[in-house]
């Protein structure tokens, strides 16, 4: 289950709902960056563990490709804990990397030192911290697990990373010592949860069991294939889940989307559809457009489905979940972007460059709005002709068929249109067959 926007899609939420029919849930990629909020007895946030951990009987992995801030990750472990949600079902791959005092504050100083050119980040480290996983000088889970190791490795990079705070950036040096020792603490916090995890999914794959693979931010934030550089810098796409869990591509029978029936995005780059005016401020509120992780206001605007025919394309989904199609509920009419022009001429596809994106101008259709609330729907049948001619719109803009719709933040507040897990398979369209016609195909 990928992000199929921007991040911020609701996966939360579809996660839950999946959570329910999955033996594991795997986070693949990403830190602390993501998050999502729960309401269990209180509203507390989760922004490493799946919130898979809700059903006791499901597995769940924080994979190789994440970054692990231990402190982070502790504070869920004890908010669970607290709430006598037991952890024993979680899992850390031992070669996940670790997010280190030195990488929060050098995504702090680097993008102070950007002004203009600053990604927006979440300043939680998590550039810096992949960035040493590629230079190869990060800390691992299974470094943690070694005291003598751990002790060696910080003592160098620690003084490493100082000349780079002290020279570039003008800020007090870290004491190596302290942070060994605050690690080595936190090291034999994790051990019990730390494991082999490409092992344990493997085991998972030959017993036949339900693996969910959830991305965290989405498809245009992926380093590779979203609006570089305004990215994050992991691979939420679907094809991030092998190389960031350990497991082959054949290992995976279906991909599923997420998006939200307008588009969101938060931190700095191009967004062809934002809405700047009363319309935007509207779905922004309406929406409670606001960051999990930095309460930052979320920019809003319309549905662009040269965005949405990218995520198909890139992550080769198999259906799409469709989500607060409620926060629409009020709109005397709605527009879609259905391409762009660039440069005077029309254009299909989602551009690659950053810059020629910034210069695309939606093409819009407008479609009557609904103007009645929807967030009791049930079924298909129960929506407004109006809210299921928009849906049937999005999904042959993007030929892909929709399995769920959501139309409130409860758990009830769902319309499953066909099973995500065993209902239609992306194999199954034709040039010639609709998504609406698959649907119906797959129901008789
Ligand atoms: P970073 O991941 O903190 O380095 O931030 C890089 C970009 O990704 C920024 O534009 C962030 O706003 C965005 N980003 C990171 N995580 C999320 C998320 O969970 N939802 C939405 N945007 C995110």
């Amino acid at each position: 289950m990928i992000g199929a926007q921007w991040g911020d899609e609701g996966k939360g939420k579809i996660t839950d709902l999946l959570s329910k029919s999955a033996d594991v849930v795997v986070r693949y990629q990403g830190g602390v960056n993501a998050g999502h909020t729960l309401v269990v007895q209180q509203t507390f946030k989760l922004h490493l563990i799946p919130s898979g951990i809700l059903y006791p009987g499901t597995q769940c992995v924080i994979g190789n490709g994440t970054v692990i801030d231990p402190q982070v990750l502790l504070r869920e472990i004890d908010q669970l804990e607290a709430l006598e949600i037991s952890t024993k079902n979680l899992k850390i791959s031992e070669n996940a990397h670790v997010t280190m005092p030195y990488h929060r504050l050098i995504d702090q100083a680097s993008e102070a030192h950007r002004g203009t050119h600053k990604i927006g980040t979440t300043k939680r480290g998590i550039g810096p911290t992949y960035a040493d996983k590629s230079e190869r000088t990060g800390i691992r889970v299974i470094d943690l697990m070694e005291p003598e190791t751990l002790r060696k490795q910080l003592r160098w990079t620690i003084n490493y990373k100082n000349v780079i705070l002290e020279k570039l950036y003008a800020l007090p040096p870290l004491d190596p010592e302290a942070a060994i020792a605050e690690y080595l603490e936190y090291a034999e916090r994790l051990r019990p949860y730390v494991a082999d995890c490409g092992l344990l999914l493997d085991e998972a794959i030959q017993q036949r069991r339900n693996i969910l693979f959830e991305g965290a931010q989405g498809t245009l934030l992926d380093l590779d294939h979203g609006t570089y550089p305004y990215v994050t810098s992991s691979n939420p796409v679907a094809g991030g889940a092998c190389v960031g869990a350990g497991v082959g591509p054949t290992t995976i029978d279906r991909a599923l989307g997420v998006a939200k029936a307008y588009t969101t995005r938060v931190g700095e780059g191009p967004f062809p559809t934002e809405l700047l005016g009363d319309v935007g401020k509207m779905l922004g509120a309406r929406g409670a457009e606001f960051g999990t992780t930095t309460g930052r206001q979320r920019r809003c605007g319309w549905f662009d489905a040269a965005i949405g025919r990218y995520a198909v394309r890139i992550n080769g989904l198999d259906c799409l979940a469709i989500t607060k199609l409620d926060v629409l509920d009020s709109l005397e009419e709605i527009k879609v972007c259905v391409a762009y022009e660039l440069d005077g001429q029309r254009c299909e596809y989602f551009p690659r460059s950053t810059r020629k994106l910034a210069r695309c101008q939606p093409i819009y259709e407008t479609l009557p709005g609904w103007q009645r609330s929807t967030t009791d729907c049930r079924s298909l049948a129960d929506l407004p002709g109006a809210a299921l001619d928009y849906l049937k719109f999005l999904a042959e803009l993007m030929a892909v068929p929709i399995a769920i719709v959501s139309v409130g933040a409860k758990r009830e507040q769902t319309i499953i249109i066909e099973d995500p897990i065993h209902g239609p398979k992306r194999a199954l369209l034709s040039a010639n067959v609709s998504p609406v016609d698959v649907n119906q195909e797959v129901k008789r």
